[in-house]
C-alpha cells in the first residue's frame, strides 16, 4: 500500500480528523462519507504523463528546455509584453498545446469519478490543455485558474473570435488579428499570461476551499500566485493530501496534510486500492482511450519519458525556429519588458494588481496575506524575490 512511499513531515504531530496521517486513513474517511466535499488543486504534472510537459521540471520541463534558446526568460513566452511585441513563439508552442492531441490520464479519470460519486466540490485546475473536461469532469465543477483555450479574444478591444477561424490560424501558424479593421489588435487564446488578471470565476470561488472537508493537491509546484495560496484557505484540521513529484508550498506542516511525493498517476492508484475503485477507475479511464477495442498496436509502445522528450525536443526547435524568424526583436523587446517586469506582490500596490499572475515569492502559508496587499509580508517578500526567483530560474544569473 501507499504509507511505505509516503513521506508524512513530522510524525509526531497528531492529526486531529484523521486516524493517522497516511493514505488509508484518508481512503476510510471518504468511505465513511465523512468527505462529501473534496476540493482539487491541480497543475502541469498531472498531464505530463499525457506526453506533455511540466513548466518546472529540471530536465523535462518546458522552461529549462525553453532556457536553451535564444529567450533569457523562457516565461516570455507566456508574458504580455513579450507577447505584443513578438506573438510568434507563443503561437508556435500554442500549435502543439491545442487541445484534442492528447489522452486524458488515469488522474483525469479520478477527478471524473469523484464528480461522478457526487464528491467533488471543485476543482481548481492551472492546465490549459482542457483534459480535465475530456476525461469528463463537468464544466461547472471546474475552475480554469489560469485560462483555456475555449475562447479568444482581441488583446486590445477584447472582442471574441471565433473558435474556427483560431484553429485555422494556430494549424498555419499565423497570427490572428482582431476582426475589427480599425482596431487591428493581436488576437490570443483566452489563457492568462504573467501580467494580466486571472478569470472572475477564479476570485468568485478562490474561499471556496474554507468550507471543504478534504483537500488533494497535485503536479503543481504551486509557484504561481495568486493560485499557489489556494491550500491554505482550507481549515485547520481539514486533512490536505498532496501527490507530487515534491513536496511543495508548505504541505505537510500541518496535523492533518497527507505527502505522497510519487508520481501521481501512482499514487491515485493507491488511493483507488484503498477504496475499492480500482476496477472502476481503470474501466472509466479505458474510455477515454482512442484505440479501444481496436487491435493493440504493433511495436512496443513508447513510455512516458521517450514520449515527453519527444515532445519537448519538437517544441523548443520550433520555437527556436520563431525567433530566429523574429531575432531582430529580441534585445528590444527583453531592454522593454525588463522595467515593467511580472508584478512582484512587492510592488503590488492594489487588490487588482495582486490579483494578476506572478510569480510566488514565498510559498508558505502567509502567502495570500502578502498578495493581498499586506504591507509587512510585502516588505518580507520583497527581499525574498530574487532569491526565489533563482528557484524559479535555476539557469539564470539573477
Ligand atoms: P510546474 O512545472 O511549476 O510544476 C509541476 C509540479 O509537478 C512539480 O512540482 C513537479 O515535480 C511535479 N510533477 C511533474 N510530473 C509529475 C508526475 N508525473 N507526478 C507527480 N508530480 C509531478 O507546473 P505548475 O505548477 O502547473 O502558467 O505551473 C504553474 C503555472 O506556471 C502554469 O500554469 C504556467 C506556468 O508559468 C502559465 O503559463 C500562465
Ligand atoms: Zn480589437
Amino acid at each position: 500500500m501507499g504509507q511505505e512511499s509516503s513521506k508524512v513531515v513530522d510524525d509526531s504531530i497528531e492529526p486531529q480528523t484523521l486516524e493517522k496521517r497516511n493514505l488509508n486513513s484518508v481512503a476510510k474517511l471518504i468511505k465513511s462519507g465523512k468527505a462529501k466535499r473534496i476540493v482539487l488543486m491541480v497543475g502541469a504534472g498531472i498531464s505530463t504523463s499525457a506526453g506533455i510537459p511540466d513548466f518546472r521540471s529540471p530536465e523535462t520541463g518546458l522552461y529549462a528546455n525553453l532556457a536553451r534558446l535564444n529567450l533569457e526568460q523562457p516565461e516570455d513566452v507566456f508574458n504580455i509584453s513579450f507577447f505584443r511585441e513578438n506573438p510568434l513563439p507563443f503561437y508556435t508552442l500554442a500549435q502543439e498545446l491545442y487541445p484534442g492531441k492528447y489522452r486524458p490520464t488515469i488522474t483525469h479519470s479520478f477527478l471524473r469519478m469523484l464528480s461522478d460519486k457526487g464528491l467533488l466540490m471543485k476543482l481548481f485546475t492551472q492546465n490549459i490543455d482542457c483534459l480535465e473536461r475530456e476525461a469528463g469532469v463537468p464544466g461547472e465543477k471546474i475552475v480554469e485558474a489560469h485560462g483555456s483555450f475555449a475562447r479568444h479574444s482581441c488583446i486590445d478591444c477584447r472582442k471574441a473570435y471565433p473558435e474556427d477561424k483560431m484553429k485555422a490560424a494556430i494549424d498555419k501558424k499565423e497570427v490572428p488579428h482582431c476582426l475589427d479593421k480599425a482596431c487591428d489588435g493581436l488576437v490570443k487564446p483566452e489563457i492568462v499570461f504573467f501580467g494580466e488578471q486571472l478569470p472572475q470565476d477564479f476570485f468568485l470561488n478562490r474561499e471556496l476551499p474554507s468550507v471543504a472537508d478534504l483537500c488533494i493537491v497535485m503536479g503543481t509546484s504551486l509557484s504561481v500566485q495568486p493560485f499557489a495560496s489556494l491550500p491554505a484557505f482550507c481549515g485547520e484540521g481539514v486533512p490536505r493530501l498532496l501527490i507530487n513529484l515534491e513536496r511543495v508550498g508548505g504541505l505537510g506542516s500541518r496535523s492533518d496534510d497527507v505527502l505522497l511525493l510519487e508520481d501521481c498517476d501512482k499514487g491515485i492508484r493507491k488511493l483507488a486500492t484503498a477504496l475499492g475503485w480500482l476496477d472502476e477507475l481503470e474501466a472509466l479511464w479505458e474510455e477515454t482511450n482512442p484505440n479501444k477495442g481496436k487491435a493493440e498496436e504493433q511495436g512496443p509502445p513508447k513510455d512516458k519519458n521517450e514520449k515527453l522528450e519527444d515532445e519537448i525536443e519538437k517544441l523548443t526547435g520550433e520555437v527556436d525556429q520563431s525567433l530566429k524568424i523574429a531575432d531582430e526583436h529580441g534585445v528590444r523587446v527583453r531592454d522593454q519588458i525588463g522595467v515593467k517586469k511580472e508584478i512582484a506582490p512587492s510592488e503590488a500596490k492594489t487588490e487588482e494588481e495582486a490579483s494578476k499572475l506572478h510569480y510566488a515569492s514565498d510559498n508558505k502559508e502567509t502567502v495570500h496575506k502578502a498578495t493581498a496587499g499586506n504591507e509587512a509580508g510585502d516588505k518580507k517578500n520583497g527581499q525574498e524575490d530574487s532569491q526565489d526567483l533563482k528557484h524559479v530560474f535555476p539557469h539564470l544569473k539573477l
